[in-house]
């Protein structure tokens, strides 16, 4: 989607930047360096007010209407949210929310999560408070409500925003009929190190691509419009720089500059907003020493001033106390002054704005203008989702919307297309390992991940319910029959006995192929509070994929896992590796046809895969530094003689495992060199572009590459942009996806992937943190991953030469 401009008026722009460019010219003087290279163009990005809805006059109205009958008290109830169902973190203790209800102060319940509760609990909202005002009710839907779907990392993996939407509407679908209208969805943390359990629950490393998967969900969970019963309100999370913890510890402190908090880790966010969401939660941690949840810079001034954005700022799970240990407030009503007056509309559990909230407002610590503002945000949303006229739901027809045939269907093939086959070597007959023939005479099934049932949700399971779930084993057997599964557990995830290796090393011995299921207890070692400084596979499953490798029988090693996992061994020799995620319900269905050729594998990496935890953080758009490692293959010292004093490890190579984006399938691909319809860009051009505003907008810039499936199967191939700016006035990344497509290939033919580069590709956030355009030279790869690619490059110059 398209970064939205406003252009000042001459006079403003010449007072906003007339200090900067004093600036830059004594710089220049003084340093005789090219500062006038640059130019920059004075636009700020305009507040998109996308969310119609929420912004509607009539709804403004009835809000207005409603704000001037209530009480302090009252309005700040609106902005009290507790968890009534099971906890997911620290508990208050309270328990009287009935009675709290009903004296109209609460705004907002989770974890609810039947029709009868919700109903329950609306009823004496709405029938006993003085004002009727309908609750809210939210749940972390995050990979799906009861049909759950592969956790949100395999869902980038699949590199199709479409079926993140699709999948995110049947969750709506199905946790509207129990009465929740609030999806604690999408997290968006952009994410570099794969020690932080959280990075299973985003969408990996990349702005570009987390900001496309960013407006899917949003589309999803609220649909065409909020007030459709079916449509819930979405919330983007956890705003803001979350992913960027601290040595991948979870909650942990993070440092982000103002440039690339912008150009990194607020995109996602810009585009949720865009998209419309209609609330955001604040985030635990600090960033630069002011907490998340306490952060004025990034609440109000980007969020709302810059943004317009109108909806719901939801705390996070008592992160408005949480300041308190923060240090920087030494009480509860600090705190909850604080993060209010920093723009936190709703306090999720800590109680405090309940606490102290009204008081703060009757001293005039807090302005009654400023709480009515909070409020508009809560009961605009709640008007949006129809909740006044709709408060409850049909408790006879809930079951009845769960686990539709469509939605498990779509749950398979989702998880089909999240597969990343990593590795697919060629066997001494000369074809590669998979797909398996039907033929086979038998297969040991082998691996505590092969017929674990719970273990295929994940992290988080909102209603998802092992009874659903099929697993490898028993769609094995499906289409095998059990005289040709050999199954044997092999190992426990964390545990295992000399027995149980030994059974599964015979099973290997009996059977033609062992496919090993191997990888992390979803639950307990990833998502929330499930950080790990050690990524190898738990337990002795090293060892019993080492030990059944050692029979000499061909190995399928399926990885479970919510992070890349550290495998050196097996990237070199087991010959198939396939990134399953935990897929959902419907795991053994997606991945007995993905080993045996029903469907081929398609998804690509949305996340570096790294060698060695000691190359965390280990990300593709990284800065090249002054003096890089030229580094084209995994040797520490390739000829034994490479650069001692270049960015580098003495004992690793600067290559990741498997690079960003990449993914094989059952056919081999050769794409052909980078073409550029162009050979030279004019600045003026790409600014006209960016802000869209001419009629006669030049025709972007086109960059297209030959595909040729040189197999014997067609493929679907993502096939990626990326660009390099270089010439910059800060420096920028070795690469930068900028656009991806999926296009089908027959064997044999040749297909033409085509991009049509727009001008949002050569803007980035320069040196004075305003989004610009400089006279830069731009390289292009199309590619098939961040680490491949012919090279294309165009200038673009300030005036025709
Ligand atoms: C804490 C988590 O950080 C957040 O993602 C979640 O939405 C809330 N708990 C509510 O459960």
């Amino acid at each position: 989607m398209r970064q939205q401009y406003r252009f000042c008026s001459p006079t403003r722009i010449l007072r906003a930047v007339f200090p900067v460019l004093l600036f830059a010219h004594l710089f220049s003087l003084l340093t005789l360096s090219r500062a006038f290279a640059q130019t920059p163009i004075a636009a700020a990005l305009k507040p998109t007010h996308p969310n119609s809805e929420l912004s509607d006059s009539a709804i403004e109205a009835r809000v207005e209407e409603l704000l001037k009958k209530m009480t302090i008290e009252e309005k700040v109830g609106q902005l009290v949210q507790y968890s009534a169902g099971q906890p997911t973190g620290p508990g208050t203790g309270r328990t009287d929310y009935a009675d709290m209800l009903a004296r109209g102060e609460i705004g907002g319940l989770f974890n609810i999560v039947t029709a009868k509760d919700t109903n329950a609990f609306q009823r004496i909202a709405v029938e006993k408070s003085r004002l009727h005002i309908p609750i809210l009710f939210g749940l972390d839907l995050i990979h799906g409500f009861r049909t759950e779907f592969p956790i949100p990392l395999g869902i980038s993996a699949t590199w199709d925003p479409q079926l993140a939407e699709r999948a995110a509407r049947v969750a709506a679908r199905e946790a509207s009929a129990t009465g929740i209208r609030w999806a604690f969805s999408p997290m968006l943390d952009l994410a570099r190190d794969p020690r932080w359990g959280r990075v299973a629950e985003g969408e990996g490393e990349d702005p570009f691509l987390v900001s496309a998967f960013a407006r899917a969900y949003v589309r999803g969970y609220q649909g065409r419009s909020l007030k459709s019963a079916e449509s819930i309100l979405a919330c983007a999370k956890h705003y803001v720089g979350y992913g960027a913890a601290e040595a991948g510890r979870d909650y942990n402190s993070t440092e982000i500059s103002e440039h690339t908090l912008r150009q990194y880790y607020l995109p996602p966010f810009r585009a949720a907003v865009d998209a419309g969401a209609g609330s955001i939660m604040s985030a635990f941690n600090s960033l630069n020493g002011i907490p998340a949840s306490a952060n004025a810079f990034t609440l109000k001034k980007v969020l709302r001033q810059e943004w317009g954005f109108q909806g719901i700022v939801d705390s996070d799970w008592t992160s408005v106390g949480e300041l308190m240990n923060h240090g920087i407030a030494n009480d509860g009503a600090t705190a909850a002054r604080k993060a209010f007056q920093a723009g936190v509309d709703m306090d999720m559990v800590s109680s405090l704005y309940h606490e102290h909230l009204a008081n703060l407002v009757h001293s005039g610590a807090v302005s009654e203008a400023d709480l009515d503002e909070s409020v508009r945000h809560v009961l605009r949303a709640k008007f949006a989702l129809g909740l006044f006229e709709n408060p409850y739901v049909d408790e006879k027809k809930e079951s009845s919307a769960m686990l539709s045939p469509e939605a498990v269907t779509l749950s398979r093939e989702v998880a089909e297309h999240s597969f990343v086959l990593l590795k697919n070597d060629l066997l001494s007959n000369g074809s590669p390992l998979l797909p398996l023939s039907d033929d086979i005479k038998s297969v040991a099934l082998l691996g505590p991940l092969a017929d674990d049932a719970n273990q295929m949700l994940g992290s988080w399971g909102a209603l998802g319910n092992g009874r659903d779930v099929t697993t490898l084993r028993s769609a094995l057997v499906k289409k095998l029959g059990g005289t040709r599964v050999h199954f044997a557990k092999g190992s426990e995830i964390s545990t295992a006995s000399d027995a149980q290796i030994k059974a599964a090393v015979d099973a290997a011995k009996n059977s033609d192929v062992a496919i090993l299921a191997l990888g992390e207890n979803g639950p307990e070692m990833t998502g929330e509070a499930a950080s790990r400084t050690n990524l190898d596979l738990p337990g002795r499953q090293e060892q019993l994929l080492e030990a059944v490798a050692a029979t000499g029988k061909p190995v399928v090693l399926i990885v479970f896992s919510g992070r890349p996992l550290i495998l050196p061994w097996a990237a070199e020799h087991v010959p198939s590796i396939l990134a399953a995620w935990f897929p959902g319900i419907q795991a053994g269905p997606a991945l007995t046809r993905t080993l045996f050729g029903e469907t081929s594998p398609t998804g690509k990496l949305s996340m570096t895969w790294p060698r060695s935890v000691g190359q965390i953080p280990i990300y593709y758009n990284a800065l090249n530094t002054g003096r890089p490692s030229v580094q084209n293959d995994a040797t520490p010292f390739p000829n034994g003689h490479d650069e001692k004093f270049v960015s580098r490890y003495l004992d690793e190579s600067n290559l990741p495992q498997f690079p960003f984006g990449f993914g094989l399938t059952y056919t081999t691909l050769r794409y052909g060199a980078t073409e550029l319809n162009k050979s030279e860009l004019r600045l003026d051009w790409i600014k006209e572009g960016l802000s869209n505003t001419s009629s006669s907008a030049p025709t972007p810039l086109q960059a297209s590459a030959n595909i040729t499936n040189t197999g014997s199967r067609a493929a679907t191939e993502t096939v990626q942009l990326y660009v390099r700016l270089q010439g910059t006035s800060v420096s920028e990344p070795v690469r930068s996806l900028k656009g991806f497509q999926q296009i089908t290939i027959a064997p044999g033919e040749t297909k033409r992937a085509v991009f049509s580069v727009p001008s949002e590709a050569f803007a980035f956030w320069n040196d004075q943190n305003i989004y610009s355009v400089e006279p830069v030279r731009v390289t292009v790869w199309v590619a098939p991953n961040a680490a491949s690619g012919t090279p294309a490059q165009i200038e673009i110059r300030n005036k025709a030469n």
